[in-house]
């Protein structure tokens, strides 16, 4: 076989890589710059929970993740550069993370996040990156959303889970840091509803999802330690309701939960604007929409304004959804249906008042 020099020395060069150590980031390295809710292991609960690196040099990126990973597997969403999320899926053991094409020289952006509502399960272990490559500072955004939900924000029945929800999508409109505490089927009242052991009113407060209970590794909640989001959200967003109306939870008592549920939340958000919605409802093929909880929303946010809070808004949300913006089988919005309700709520937010960001805190600089 004849070899030319060039190719020896690109042999050499790739045996050399081989040997030398690569760099190995620990699960407590600082400049891990986690969001979301993770446990101790550590490892992600709620869809959309993930981190972000801010990498000089970045040629490969491997993420080795331990037991508490879903089986057989976790969907990942990642995005270099702020790029399109594209699904990695991704399993214990050692998983290679695909970067596409890179800046030759320059910092890279990747931004990793769980997609799913239920196998969402990620225990990070360590990360190993390139030779040479270093792992620098990622300042989040100024502007930070927390969405409170169930399955209409937590993207369930989407290719790309979360990633493709309204929430998301708002979040990404804004160049904002955002976190989605969404839960498929849960009613905000802390009674069982499909499955699902608490309501969003407990389980909020909690770093578990309410997949928890379905574990064998992990078959508990603990209480969620705010000082951990960081940054602490700028804005709230709240859509919840349609599963205390399939419980039939009457409406006095679900306005009730829902004013003594932004109480406690004020507690630790005192200043941050809060937004709910009223329901868009269930569209039917023959153009109707199933409605319920006629004017609780409003009542709930006349309560809290009552109160001395005027910090509290409503987002009426009556026509944001048609028949052709939902899977026929569900009535839960498809992936155009979720991209007209991230347009909707980003005019009503502009209108508001809330600009976009012009740039990303941490800028990809292609030197
Ligand atoms: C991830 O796994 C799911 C389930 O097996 C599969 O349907 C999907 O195509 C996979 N996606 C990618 C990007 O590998
Ligand atoms: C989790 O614990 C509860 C009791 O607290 C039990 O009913 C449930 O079956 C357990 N789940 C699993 C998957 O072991």
């Amino acid at each position: 076989m004849v070899v030319s020099f060039p190719k020896i020395a690109l042999l050499a060069s790739g045996l050399v890589s081989a040997v030398i150590a690569s760099v190995t980031i620990a699960n407590t390295n600082p400049l891990i710059h986690f969001h979301g809710r993770w446990d101790s292991s550590p490892g992600t609960w709620w869809a959309g929970s993930g981190l972000k690196l801010n990498v000089l040099g970045l040629k490969s990126l491997t993420l080795n993740l331990g037991s508490h990973t879903s089986s057989p597997l976790a969907a990942v969403g990642v995005s270099v550069n702020y790029q399109p999320f594209f699904t990695v899926n991704v399993t214990q053991g050692s998983n290679v993370i695909p970067l596409g094409n890179l800046p030759k020289i320059g910092n890279t952006v990747v931004r990793l996040n769980v997609e799913g509502w239920q196998n969402n399960r990620i225990n990070l272990q360590n990360i190993v990156l390139n030779t040479g490559a270093l792992l620098i500072p990622y300042v989040p955004s100024k502007l930070a959303f927390t969405f409170i939900g169930d399955s209409l924000s937590a993207g369930q029945f989407l290719p790309l889970g979360v990633d493709q929800a309204w929430p998301f999508l708002t979040g990404e409109f804004f160049k904002a840091e955002h976190t989605v505490i969404a839960q498929p089927g849960a009613a905000l009242s802390d009674i069982v509803s499909y499955g699902n052991q608490h309501g969003l009113s407990y389980e909020f407060f909690r770093t578990e999802d309410d997949g928890y209970y379905y574990t064998t590794d992990h078959n508990y909640t603990t209480p969620w330690d705010f000082s951990r989001d960081h940054p602490q959200p700028t804005h709230l967003v709240i859509h919840i309701g349609a599963n205390d109306n399939a419980q039939a939870v009457p409406q006095a008592s679900f306005i009730q939960t829902y004013v003594a549920f932004i109480k406690r939340l004020r507690t630790l958000y005192p200043h941050q604007p809060i937004f709910v919605f009223t329901p868009w409802g269930w569209p039917n093929s023959d153009g109707s929409i199933g409605q319920y909880y006629p004017g609780a929303y409003q009542t709930v946010v006349s309560t809290i304004q009552a109160g001395g809070d005027k910090n509290i808004f409503l987002v009426d949300t009556t026509g944001w959804v048609t028949w052709a913006d939902v899977f026929p089988t569900n009535q839960h919005p498809n992936v155009p249906g979720h991209a007209k309700i991230a347009a909707n709520l980003e005019k009503v937010l502009t209108t508001w008042g809330l600009k976009p960001q012009r740039t990303w805190a941490t800028p990809v600089l292609d030197l």
